[in-house]
């Protein structure tokens, strides 16, 4: 078995010898080797450089050695293709300055044509397989319709969601044409990453976990399974879906035909795995705050997020949500280790 289809095969649960590891994130801030390249350059410029992407994918890879390495970029490269200005703040998150209020402005919006609008995407896939030597799958990703709209609608992170959530109830119009852009989006995107040779795709529904269960089902599920379904028409690339406080709609996940379901720390992993059936395989979900313990606690409660799924395939050890900032590096690498000896 090589090692580059070992994580795919657990997504797809066929035999593997071991849980396959990779974290949320694990291209980032807490990586001394990223703040030295990032204290040059603006963070969406790192994304739109693929030399500098495909460099800054690798640093985890080699510091602390995944099993997997994830393309470097954003949810929201896609947003700025479709025609609205984001900055990211120091310490503030991102800023969207022409949020979305009315129906005009929704039909302003382009969907980007990957090759012509975000080449820089592709680009950055082909340099960093080259420099993984195909030893390691590569994964793509992006938001998905609704965790993209939220932001368009928000402007940037939010407390309540509120006006997503009265764009929803108000005014089905433009809720619509934006939920249909978006998702025309998501499919073109993920699918020109598909083609330049990632061999998974993640569609974060980060911010879905804040609806209560009948909007999900009416607002963000039908979009996640129509990418879904899109896409596997067109490739049998698994897929993953994540949703950050996913407890409650475990089962209708299972609905959108995704291969994979990401799922976060408030979720027990094991009723979770009774729960979904043999039907698809699990990644997660250790709480990112556990890297603040000490190495012997880091061990353990790795140990334990193992010890709940058991040693059989479908599934992928990974945190509840992404990695924080100043995370210890050295306890990422003690998790990781604790993962491939387990
Ligand atoms: O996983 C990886 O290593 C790949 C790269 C990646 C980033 N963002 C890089 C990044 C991925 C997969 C994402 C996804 C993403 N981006 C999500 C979904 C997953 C999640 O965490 O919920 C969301 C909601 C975003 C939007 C976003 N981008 C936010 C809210 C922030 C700021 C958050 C913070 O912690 O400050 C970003 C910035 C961002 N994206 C950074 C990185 C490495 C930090 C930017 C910096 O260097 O200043």
């Amino acid at each position: 078995m090589s090692t580059k289809d070992f994580l795919v095969r657990a997504a797809r649960k066929e035999p593997v010898d071991r849980v396959p590891v990779w974290i949320m994130r694990q291209a980032g801030r807490y990586m001394k080797e990223y703040m030295a390249i990032r204290k040059n350059y603006e963070f969406m410029t790192l994304c739109r450089t693929p030399e500098l992407a495909a460099e800054i994918s690798m640093q985890p890879i080699d510091v602390i050695g995944m099993d997997a390495g994830i393309i470097f970029s954003d949810i929201l490269v896609p947003v700025e293709a479709m025609g609205i200005k984001v900055t990211f703040e120091k310490d503030h998150g991102p800023k969207l300055h022409n949020p979305i209020t009315n129906y005009d402005d929704v039909v302003a919006l382009k969907i980007p044509e990957p090759d012509v609008d975000m080449p820089f995407v592709a680009e950055s896939i082909k340099l960093f397989r080259e420099k993984l030597d195909d030893k390691l799958p590569v994964l793509g990703f992006s938001g998905a319709p609704w965790t993209l709209a939220a932001y368009m609608i928000e402007g940037g992170g939010s407390r309540n969601y509120t006006k997503i959530k009265s764009l929803m109830f108000n005014d089905k119009k433009t809720f619509d044409l934006l939920m249909e852009k978006t998702t025309e989006t998501v499919v073109k995107h993920l699918y020109a990453q598909i083609k330049a040779g990632t061999s998974m795709v993640q569609i974060f529904d980060t911010w879905a976990g804040c609806l209560a269960y009948d909007d999900y089902v009416k607002y963000a599920f039908p979009y996640e399974k129509e990418v879904i379904t899109r896409l596997k028409k067109l490739t049998d690339v698994p897929v993953t879906l994540y949703i950050n406080g996913c407890g409650n709609i475990l089962e209708k996940m299972v609905e959108t035909q995704a291969d994979v379901l990401s799922i976060d720390w408030m979720v027990d992993l094991k009723d979770a795995k009774n729960r979904v059936g043999k039907k698809v395989a699990l990644q997660g979900n250790m709480d990112p705050c556990c890297l603040y313990g000490s190495p012997e606690s880091v061990k353990q409660k790795t140990l334990e997020t193992l010890n709940k799924f058991g040693k059989e395939t479908g599934y992928i050890f990974n945190l509840g949500h992404g990695i924080l900032p100043d995370i210890p590096v050295e306890n990422v690498k003690v998790m990781v280790d604790t993962v491939k000896n387990f």
